[in-house]
């Protein structure tokens, strides 16, 4: 092969070398088989000298033209080489968030015993329904029998909106009652989880923003003993069906007779301890008879049917459960808290 054509494979060679080199080491294994000093091209150059004065001349452009092109393309790869090292390893960003890649996120406590409850209660042949979290004063109150002077609306105050006078956030699932009555008519059987709003002072046992589940059911024939039996049947299955219930009576204006229940202590199981107040029972729920003024709201006749109504505080019952002691920390938003679930 003529030296001319020799220098130009080799550059060939060696551009094609350099383009599959793909870390420091290699690129300099490559500059010295190329361009070291024993190197290929300094072999091919010791040739020069043996040819005659007019073809050195010539070929020696070639050469002198090969060795730059050939440097240059060295010199341009191992810049960008050091470069892309500088990025990757020896540099970097303090600032940048550490989350470990396989970081998925969970289920937020009150959402799972949510959950779990639903699953319960669907089990039972309850529906699951919804209802709005802005609500109309006339299904969060008034159906409710709390007519606008009635001073149970004073241990519920709200936020109200700005120029909707009739517009309130909900201060509980009750409101989804009457909806629910007026959709569905006269049987029904359902639970509605969701969000409530009420205007607190908060501090650790209260809190602006909560969970709470509803239940309803009416039907023919519907008296306390079936209520009793659902919640009993709601504490077994949060707490591995070892609880009890208690129903004491409570007011709340649209039950008729209307009960609080507690459930045995999950802590101390009912010896009593700090959680419990020494009492061996945690209140969680608020429960009764539907009132028939309601029933009539809903347009169900209540000379025909009876209905119970439960509402129970998620949020209150995932604090008990999990042993949180501080109701603003459900909706902190903190990683330091949520991680523990
Ligand atoms: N809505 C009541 C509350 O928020 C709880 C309740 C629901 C009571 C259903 C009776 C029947 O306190």
């Amino acid at each position: 092969m003529e030296l001319q054509t020799q220098f130009e494979s080799l550059k060939h060679t060696f551009e094609k070398t350099l383009k599959t080199t793909v870390d420091l080491a290699g690129l300099e294994a490559l500059r010295v088989e190329f361009l070291g000093r024993k190197g290929k091209l300094a072999t091919l150059m010791a040739l020069l000298k043996d040819l005659s004065e007019e073809e050195r001349r010539m070929v020696g452009t070639v050469a002198n033209e090969t060795k730059q092109a050939m440097e240059q393309a060295f010199d341009s790869a191992l810049a960008a080489m050091k470069n892309e090292n500088i990025s990757s390893h020896a540099w970097f960003d303090v600032s940048e968030p550490i989350f470990p890649k396989e970081s998925f996120g969970h289920i937020h406590p009150v959402t799972q015993i949510q959950q779990e409850l639903e699953d319960l209660f669907t089990s039972m042949g309850f529906m699951v329904a919804d209802g709005p979290e802005l609500e109309s004063d006339y299904y969060n109150f008034t159906a409710l029998n709390i007519p606008p002077t009635h001073p149970a609306r004073d241990m519920q105050d709200t936020f109200y909106i700005k120029g909707h006078p009739d517009q309130v956030m909900r201060t509980q699932t009750s409101p989804v009652q009457v909806r629910a009555m007026r959709k569905y008519r006269a049987p029904i059987r359902m639970i509605v989880p969701g969000r409530c709003f009420r205007n607190e002072a908060t501090d650790a046992r209260h809190e602006h923003t909560f969970y709470q589940l509803e239940g309803l059911v009416v039907d023919k024939d519907i008296h306390i003993g079936h209520m009793k039996g659902v919640l009993e049947e709601v504490a077994k299955h949060l707490y591995d069906g070892e609880a009890n219930v208690r129903l004491l009576p409570k007011f709340y204006p649209f039950v008729e007779p209307g009960v609080r229940g507690e459930i045995t202590c999950f802590l101390c199981r009912g010896t009593g301890c700090r959680v419990c107040k020494q009492s061996g029972w945690l209140e969680v729920l608020g429960a009764g008879m539907v009132h028939p003024s309601v029933l009539r709201e809903g347009n169900v006749d209540p000379e025909q049917y009876q209905g119970f109504a439960f509402g129970f505080g998620l949020s209150r019952l995932a604090m008990l459960k999990y042993g949180v002691d501080d109701s603003r920390l459900m909706q902190s938003g903190d990683m330091k808290f949520l991680t523990q679930f």
